[in-house]
């Protein structure tokens, strides 16, 4: 019998829900490791980091934290935020920390309809044929988020100039570097070229903001030259938000800036059905450090502890951690699991359900044997 594979994985349950779906994402990947006959498994190292953790010592994660992660093959992660931490510091502390550093410039984030899951945009009242495309099998694409620059950099200044309450001044620069802004395209485009529809959609505000927003859209002319078999289109951000909604059978890979992309696949994972089914990769594609995982939601404070929340969108971040592992087979397994689950009813409240997290939790465990 050949050797185990065993993967160290670092788990960063943080804040809220994010403690919650580490924990059944947790499971479901132990589940499957211990279904392979020996030929994987997970050693786990949790780490207790965020705002509780804050509150404790003043930081969202321990000192020598970065140099710790360095050594994992993955960052397993929740989410990070609670009410009395003001947000940019939990958000800057630890999430961002990590992805900053580890030059994590690749946010992956897919968007695809569920069976059994009613999307906003299957209105009651309308019949199939009046969907405008959005039926519940045939929408499927990615937004590809620049995840270094940008919005994002953490430029800018507050009362610099010194003036007093009432007369204060923020500024917030957005920073495109044109390394920056090709590596995220290119990446983009590479996608395009594995899926079905070879297409990419460049998210811009050029019209607006007229240097780094225009420098993005000339490295996209120039990248898709090279790409001459992929289709491209470039859309205004404001449109775009309205293609979403209108026209998501037309999006195959959608490329956009750190802000952009945040909120643009916020409103993808709401079409979906629910920002709990959302899943996320942040990734250094060249693999010097490690790359991370997390659901796209936030803590949800709202229903934290109470066993309401949904796990889809951190077990399909694992999915998305074992197709960086190498082990795809095992990603589709766990997408197979996601799918009979939702198939057969067993739903979440967002999702318009009575289960539990345990309750899905159980239900995907149980779909990895079909
Ligand atoms: N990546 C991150 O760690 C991340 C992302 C977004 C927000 N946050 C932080 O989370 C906190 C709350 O932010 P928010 O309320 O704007 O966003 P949120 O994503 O936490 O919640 C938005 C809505 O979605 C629901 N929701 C979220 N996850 C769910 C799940 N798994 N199952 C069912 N419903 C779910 C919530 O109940 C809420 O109604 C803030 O502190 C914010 O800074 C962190």
């Amino acid at each position: 019998m050949s050797a185990t594979r065993r993967f160290q994985i670092a788990a960063i349950p943080a804040d809220g829900v994010g403690k919650e779906v580490v924990a059944a994402g947790r499971e479901v990947l132990d589940a499957l490791a211990a279904g392979s006959a020996g030929a994987f498994a997970f050693d786990w190292q949790e780490f207790g980091w965020g705002c509780e953790y804050y509150a404790r010592t003043g930081r969202m994660m321990a000192e020598d934290g970065l140099e710790v992660l360095r050594d994992f093959d993955a960052i397993y992660f929740g989410a990070v935020g609670w009410p009395g931490v003001p947000d940019h510091i939990s958000l800057w502390g630890l999430r961002l920390a990590i992805c900053q550093n580890f030059d994590q410039w690749a946010n992956i984030r897919p968007v695809h309809f569920l069976p059994g899951v009613r999307s906003p945009l299957r209105r009651a009242d309308l019949s199939r044929a009046d969907l405008s495309g959005a039926g519940d099998t045939d929408l499927d694409w990615v937004v590809v988020r620049e995840n270094s620059e940008g919005e994002y950099a953490g430029v800018g200044g507050r009362n610099f100039s010194g003036r007093g309450p009432g007369g204060e001044v923020g500024v917030q620069s957005a920073v495109f570097t044109e390394v920056g802004c090709e590596r995220i395209m290119r990446f983009a485009f590479d996608l395009a070229r594995t899926r079905s529809r070879p297409k990419v959609s460049s998210v811009t505000k050029s019209n607006a903001q007229q240097y780094g927003m225009v420098l993005w859209d000339d490295v996209f002319r120039r990248v898709a030259r090279d790409y001459p078999d992929v289709e491209t289109e470039s859309v205004l951000v404001d449109a775009m938000a309205a293609k979403f909604v209108l026209h998501p059978e037309d999006l195959s890979v959608v490329v956009a800036s750190n802000l952009h992309a945040d909120i643009l696949s916020d409103l993808g994972s709401a079409l979906a059905g629910s920002l709990g089914l959302a899943a996320s990769a942040n990734l250094n594609p060249e693999r010097r450090f490690p790359s991370m995982f997390e659901p796209v939601h936030g803590s949800a404070p709202d229903i934290a502890g109470q066993g309401l929340a949904n796990p889809i969108g951190a077990v399909g971040s694992a999915a998305l951690m074992l197709e960086h592992l190498g082990l795809p087979g095992q990603a589709a397994r766990l997408h197979a699991a996601i799918e009979a689950t939702t198939a057969a009813g067993v739903l979440t409240r967002d999702l318009g359900g009575t289960a539990s997290t345990g309750d899905v939790t159980k239900a995907l465990i149980d779909g990895l044997s079909i």
